[in-house]
């Protein structure tokens, strides 16, 4: 089998020269950070300065060469450096920058292999420039559909943070999304079920969706003014730790908002586009929506997001005004067509499920092995390892979630924290070597943090 492009240059990976963050990344963290703030616990966790990327590594400024288990966060996909990708780019960044919202052949290209790879119906469109905007617009969207205003959301959701994104997230942690007055009036959150934290379960214990679905036609019922334009959720949680809703959720609950006339709005920014072996996370379900958003793996990096309707409301789009003023550029338009052929081309969602397996083969292995690991979960490449201080009370250990990400990180694993649960995205290109390879790093640091933790 011939070489992927990113096996050809041959590289030691991971690759630690210095113990970081290296001398270099110190002093320049240190010197932005008079300047540049409000950075994520990703980067406070582990203050290092990146240089450089290829394929499925990154390299800091002190020569470091880390495996990458984050796609930046959940965006450079198909890896850094992709050659199409680049040259697709800088194709369009040396013809035309920008034309605002007029058509040019690019975006007509693009936005005719979108169709093709879409449901057959959900072909209304347009693009922005971050997810936030692409969710805003979808609200608006929802709106002009409608006709109406209310919103329903779920606890742990998180979908962007401008003002209506934020108003259907969680709002608890004080650090992003709680000052200010509370959520725009009309939004409303619910609970959504968690499969290893599931709130309404059945007599024999499992998690019982019925009554999830029971509970928001009674809240849509009484605890709304009957206005309820959208149901707005993640397919997946990303944020809050990869958390799949069991398989029978999704169709059912696009089934009452049907029979209660209100919109599925499925953000997909972070599940989308591949990250779970399939276009669109709902794929798995067979489950259409009235309303789509994606982003992140969609430009495998160039700032490019998309908000769809059905067919059947494209009118709302010429309503809202939907257009901006960076959405759709040539350059954003060229770098997700492009992604688009590298994903059907290399086979791409083909890997993700296969690679995938071992992923979740090799997690449930650990799960077994280890104590503080009370739930592995995801599709694809989204993923998630649940620590908790005991297996019966599953308490949520954010001590060892904290130990765990620095202790790989420092071994040579790029990867996000989420409090007591680790998450993974790997650029989707990664084969099963390194897969394995970054399991290794990951349960070597849960195997010396239990360790140090006295377990
Ligand atoms: C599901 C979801 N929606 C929306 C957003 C917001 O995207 P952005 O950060 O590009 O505004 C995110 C970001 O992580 C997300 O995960």
């Amino acid at each position: 089998m011939s070489k992927a492009w990113w096996q050809k240059n041959s590289q030691e990976i991971p690759k630690i020269v210095v113990p970081p963050p290296g001398p270099k990344s110190k002093a320049m963290h240190a010197n932005t950070s008079r300047y540049f703030r409000g950075l994520s616990s990703q980067v406070k966790l582990f203050p290092v300065c990146f240089d450089k990327g290829y394929g499925i590594t990154i390299t800091d400024v002190d020569g470091n060469t880390y495996l990458d288990f984050s796609s930046g966060i959940y965006v450079a996909s198909l890896g850094h450096g992709h050659p199409r990708i680049a040259a697709a780019i800088a194709h369009w960044a040396e013809r035309l920058m920008n034309c605002h919202d007029f058509t040019t052949p690019v975006k007509a290209a693009l936005v005719e292999k979108l169709a093709t790879i879409l449901p057959e119906n959900l072909h209304a469109m347009q693009f922005y420039s971050d997810g936030a905007s692409a969710v805003e617009a979808g609200l608006r969207a929802a709106r002009a559909i409608s006709g109406k205003h209310e919103f329903i959301s779920c606890y742990q959701d998180f979908h962007g943070k401008s003002m209506g994104a934020v108003s259907c997230a969680r709002m608890t942690r004080g650090d992003v999304l709680s000052y200010g007055p509370s959520r725009v009036p009309g939004f409303y959150m619910v609970p959504r079920p968690d499969p290893y934290r599931p709130l309404f379960c059945k007599s024999d214990g499992t998690i019982d969706t019925d009554a999830f679905i029971d509970f928001y036609k009674t809240f849509i019922r009484e605890g709304t003014v009957g206005n309820v334009a959208a149901f707005v959720l993640e397919p997946a949680q990303g944020w809050a730790g990869s958390i799949f809703p069991p398989d029978d959720f999704f169709p059912k609950l696009s089934r009452l908002c049907h029979e209660e006339g209100v919109l599925l709005f499925d953000d997909e920014i972070l599940a989308g586009m591949g990250r779970t072996g399939e276009w669109l996370c709902l794929d798995h379900w067979k489950t259409v929506p009235d309303i789509v958003t994606f982003g992140k793996s969609f430009g495998n990096g160039f700032p490019v997001t998309a908000m769809i309707v059905k067919k059947e409301y494209a009118d709302a789009l010429d309503k809202i005004s939907a257009s901006s003023s960076y959405g759709g550029n040539p350059m954003a338009c060229a770098a997700a067509l492009a992604s688009l052929q590298v994903i059907e081309e290399e086979n791409i969602l083909e890997n993700v499920r296969c690679v995938g397996r071992y992923f979740m083969r090799r997690m449930k292995k650990m799960q077994a092995d280890h104590a503080i690991i009370g739930d592995v979960k995801g599709k694809g490449f989204l993923l998630g390892i649940e620590l908790v201080k005991d297996k019966k009370s599953k308490e949520p250990f954010d001590k060892a979630g904290k130990l765990v990400y620095q202790y790989a990180f420092q071994n040579g694993l790029a990867w996000i924290p989420a409090g007591h649960i680790l998450r993974m995205s790997p650029p989707l290109i990664m084969n099963e070597k390194y897969a394995a390879l970054g399991m290794d790093i990951i349960e070597d640091a849960i195997t010396n943090v239990e360790r140090e933790l006295g377990y």
